[in-house]
């Protein structure tokens, strides 16, 4: 290369990724899969962490990847909790033949937010959902973990180390995503869904769903019109009608928003 096109070449790259999720989900594996291109049948549990480089190319761009392989079982806290901190990219991974792992991610989240104990340094951080062991027998839908994660602003793939599928793809826009970060001064940049729904329609359906009583269903206060009934009713009923809206949960949602209105319209 010439020393002009050299000097115009952005500078280098360190960047560090973490991998999170329960143990025997794939994560060693995984990284195995995209580094080795090989994959290992036979179990072997990460002891604490497992630390690696590995170098990409990125729009002319040299980066120095550090991985730290986390172990996941519980008994390894105490180590992996000290690798956390200054994390630009995660592989958050569950196995989609265990539901158990699927419903152990938040846990993961709140370890990750404990450890780091700063939001906008939390939020910074570019996280791909890995739905592993696709090759298996599914007790996940993909849609609920692509809801899962849209609903968090996180990449989401379905992937096995097995065959390889997914693998590159997850890397190639987790480093991308790193990287944009880096260039925009540390902040995250937000994802398009790529189902055709939005956030907003997500979080709906989880209210809607996840909500303790009907005040709240509708976000309104104990207390609330008939009036506010009917505006909230409106605005989530334009949004989650399901003639209109695509995005998981929708009918389901819209049947609860009906039964809160017509529940609340009674006391009013
Ligand atoms: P810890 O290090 O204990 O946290 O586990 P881990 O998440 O690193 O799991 P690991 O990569 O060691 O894989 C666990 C087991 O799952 C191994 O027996 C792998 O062969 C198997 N495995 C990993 N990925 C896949 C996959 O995509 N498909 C199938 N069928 N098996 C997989
Ligand atoms: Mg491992």
């Amino acid at each position: 290369m010439s020393q002009s096109a050299k000097s115009r070449r952005k500078p280098n790259l360190r960047v560090k990724i973490i991998s999170m999720g329960n143990s025997e989900t794939g994560k060693s594996c995984i990284i195995k899969r995209y580094c080795e291109k090989r994959f290992v049948n036979k179990y072997l549990a990460t002891i604490g962490i497992d630390y690696g480089v590995t170098k990409v190319t990125l729009k002319e761009r040299d980066i120095k990847v550090n991985i730290f392989d986390m172990a996941g079982h519980p008994l390894f806290y105490e180590v992996r909790n000290e690798f956390y901190k200054d994390t630009q990219g995660a592989i958050l991974v569950y196995d989609v033949s265990d539901r158990s792992s699927f419903e152990a991610l938040d846990r993961w989240m709140e370890e990750l937010n404990s450890e780091i104990g700063i939001k906008s340094e939390v939020d910074s951080i570019v996280v791909c959902v890995c739905a592993n062991k696709t090759d298996l027998r599914r007790q996940v839908d993909e849609s609920e973990g692509q809801l899962w994660a849209d609903a968090r602003g996180f990449h989401f793939f379905e992937t096995s180390a097995l065959s390889g599928d997914g693998v590159n793809e997850m890397f190639q826009a987790l480093f991308e995503g790193v990287v944009k970060t880096c260039e925009n001064g540390g902040k995250r940049e937000p994802i398009a869904t790529q189902l055709g729904y939005t956030k907003e329609q997500i979080d709906a359906i989880q209210r809607l769903k996840n909500a303790k009583n009907d005040y709240e269903r509708l976000g309104l206060g104990p207390g609330a019109s008939k009036d506010d009934v009917n505006k909230s009713y409106r605005k989530l009923a334009v949004l989650l009608h399901p003639d209109k809206s695509v995005a998981p949960g929708s009918e389901e949602a819209f049947k609860l928003l009906v039964a809160a209105r017509t529940a609340l319209l009674k006391r009013c």
